[in-house]
């Protein structure tokens, strides 16, 4: 699998993306606050693998996951952290070697691996 052809209309561009059949949506930081770089891009590179080799990304399937890297989620100890929508799920220490269990555990199979969570705000929030 290339890279999506991002030519196009906007429209156009999020049906390549499969934009509208995601079911999880994964924020990763590589920012250098909470981690190195080298281990901030260790797990980008890991999830990117794993999601591919899982057929989860550019997929339309039930678990079909979107992925971001982002440069800061404001926590900037314990990464790389990440959360993972709509569970609202964060992560702490996500580093590469974790990866593969997480996408298992998590994207798979729909169970958060708790022993690396420090927080959880679902989205919706119906908590109000
Ligand atoms: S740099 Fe990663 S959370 Fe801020």
């Amino acid at each position: 699998m290339g890279k999506p052809d991002k030519s196009g209309s906007l429209p156009e561009v999020a049906g390549k993306l499969g934009i509208g059949s995601y079911h999880r949506h994964v924020f990763l930081c590589v920012g250098e606050e909470c981690c190195s770089a080298e281990a901030g891009q260790a797990a980008w590179d890991a999830l990117k693998k794993e999601l591919k080799d899982k057929n989860l990304s550019l997929s339309a399937g039930p678990n079909a996951c979107y992925r971001t890297k982002a440069g800061c989620l404001r926590v900037c100890q314990q990464g790389p952290i990440a959360v993972v929508y709509p569970e609202g799920t964060w992560y702490a220490n996500l580093t590469a070697d974790r990866i593969p269990l997480f996408v298992q555990e998590h994207l798979i199979e729909g169970r958060p691996v708790e022993a690396w969570t420090f927080a959880a705000n679902p989205l919706p929030n119906e908590s109000d």
